[in-house]
């Protein structure tokens, strides 16, 4: 599954609309009802209304009713691996901590982390027991 999810996010990867930065990203998000969505980067001439690719896939299930997540790969054409950001790390967690991160090289290869462990303490409107902690 992680394979067959890596080569959905290769084949987003070539929809990037990336013109101005040239880094191209694409994402693969598996529902828990083992539906794939794909995302790429999609860049605009304000720079700073650029959506990256794990925010396309979120923002595609969502309308499609889809909210229970289980995993999403991230890939670029880099050689190191190719790790959300902060704003999509927060996006993801609305869905849950627990979704599995798979960010990939250009080789495939990849390391996994939940977005919990990426974004220790990320921001809730009702903040779990174990969050309670960040307070004082
Ligand atoms: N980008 C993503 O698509 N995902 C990330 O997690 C980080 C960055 C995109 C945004 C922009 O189009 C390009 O990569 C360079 O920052």
């Amino acid at each position: 599954m992680i394979q067959e999810l890596i080569n959905t996010a290769v084949a987003a990867r070539e929809k990037a609309y990336a013109p101005y930065s040239g880094f191209r990203v694409g994402a693969a998000l598996l529902t828990e009802g083992g539906k794939v969505y794909n995302g790429c980067n999609v860049e605009n001439a304000s720079y700073g209304l650029t959506c990256c690719a794990e925010r396309a896939a979120v923002f595609k299930a969502v309308s499609e009713g889809d909210t229970k997540f289980k995993a999403i790969a991230v890939i670029s054409d880099t050689e190191d691996f190719c790790t959300p950001c902060g704003a999509c790390r927060q996006v993801l967690a609305e869905f849950g901590g627990d979704i599995n991160v798979i960010m990939c090289n250009n080789r495939k290869e990849f390391l996994e982390q939940k977005v919990s462990q990426l974004l220790p303490g990320y921001f809730t409107l009702t903040p779990a027991a174990g969050n309670t902690t960040l307070k004082g």
